[in-house]
């Protein structure tokens, strides 16, 4: 399928019209485009990680009272059956829209069903589902396996046919990045000397990452570990706590790549303390409330939107890392 690619310029516009389809329809409906107070259930995945952070601020401020919205927030703590049990309260509420970070891909046919039967349109944001693009109205995010092919290339550069023993720090079992970061960077790195002596998750969390790596540290040593490739910042950040703690050198003893480029993983890139980070954009907010006030309106949109994302070296962090928004 043709992927649409959005830059922040697409993303405004496409917010835009959202905001202009709104007012200009008048059809006494109940939050449907008549100037009316549109309810939406966002079911966020948790407060996981620096970038949910990012990601729930910027869907609170585009879901604002300002633009029209009464925002219903359930974050589910990376619990599946409790934001599962989120969304279905959002049915039973009668809310005009559904919004979903799914913490996992899989388990969501019968209550997306639901919310159909029930005639309230679901938009997914951040994360995918495995179930039929027929029970939603469209999906906004990032393209996780590109994230992962571009940490993979970044890896199979700087390593080339060195043998290279490398750990990996997954993200959340289950969930879309966790699945397509690991088979991306697999695909990239395929033909080089680079091992997998290890992966683990780590949950997408800083502690999580802290503890998997203090076994990994544990069980191979400093010494018997080039690389590591963490699923997303917060784990890397709290894997060169471990690292440090065991008298290593993070960003030397062992190199570091991670995905996501928030605030703290820059300045860690900056810091020479990671080597290399691909970026996943959390701001996704504009373009969510756009396409529900969009589907609301009964306008066409695509099934899926891809929010196009950067990579830094530690250079490239140093140039941008002032002006970065989250
Ligand atoms: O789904 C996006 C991922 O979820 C981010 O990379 C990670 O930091 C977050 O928890």
């Amino acid at each position: 399928m043709r992927k649409r690619f959005l830059s922040t310029i697409a993303l405004a516009g496409v917010a835009a019209l959202g905001l202009a389809a709104c007012s200009s329809s008048d059809d006494g409906g109940n939050g449907s485009g008549d100037g009316d107070t549109i309810t939406v259930g966002f079911a966020q995945t948790g407060s996981e990680s620096g970038w949910r952070s990012a990601n729930t601020e910027s869907m609170k401020t585009a879901f604002s009272a300002e633009n029209g919205f009464e925002l219903v927030f359930n974050a589910a703590d990376n619990d599946p059956a409790a934001q599962i049990t989120a969304v279905r309260n959002f049915i039973n509420q009668g809310v005009d829209a559904i919004v979903i970070a799914p913490i996992v891909e899989d388990g969501w046919d019968d209550v997306l069903q639901e919310a159909k039967d029930a005639g309230i349109p679901v938009i997914l944001e951040d994360r995918t589902v495995s179930s039929s693009d027929d029970l939603y109205a469209s999906w906004v995010g990032l393209d996780f396996r590109t994230e992962g092919v571009y940490a993979g290339e970044w890896a199979a550069e700087e390593f080339g046919d060195t043998p290279t023993k490398m750990v990996v720090l997954e993200g959340t079992t289950g969930s879309a990045p966790a699945n397509d970061r690991a088979d991306g960077f697999n695909e990239a790195i395929e033909g080089t000397a680079i091992e997998t002596i290890d992966s683990q998750t780590g949950d997408f969390t800083r502690d999580g990452g802290k503890t998997v790596m203090e076994g990994f540290i544990a069980k191979y040593g400093i010494d018997g570990i080039d690389l590591l490739y963490a699923h997303n910042d917060d784990m890397g950040l709290g894997a060169i706590e471990a690292i440090e703690a065991a008298g290593g050198v993070p960003g030397v003893d062992i190199k570091i790549v991670t995905i996501d480029a928030v605030k703290d993983g820059m300045q860690a890139l900056v810091d020479g303390k990671i080597n290399y980070i691909v970026e996943c954009n959390p701001l996704l907010g504009e373009l969510a409330a756009g396409l529900v006030k969009d589907v609301l309106a009964g306008e066409d949109v695509d099934k899926s939107y891809y929010v196009e994302d950067q990579k830094f070296t530690q250079e490239e962090a140093a140039e941008v890392i002032d002006s970065r928004l989250y």
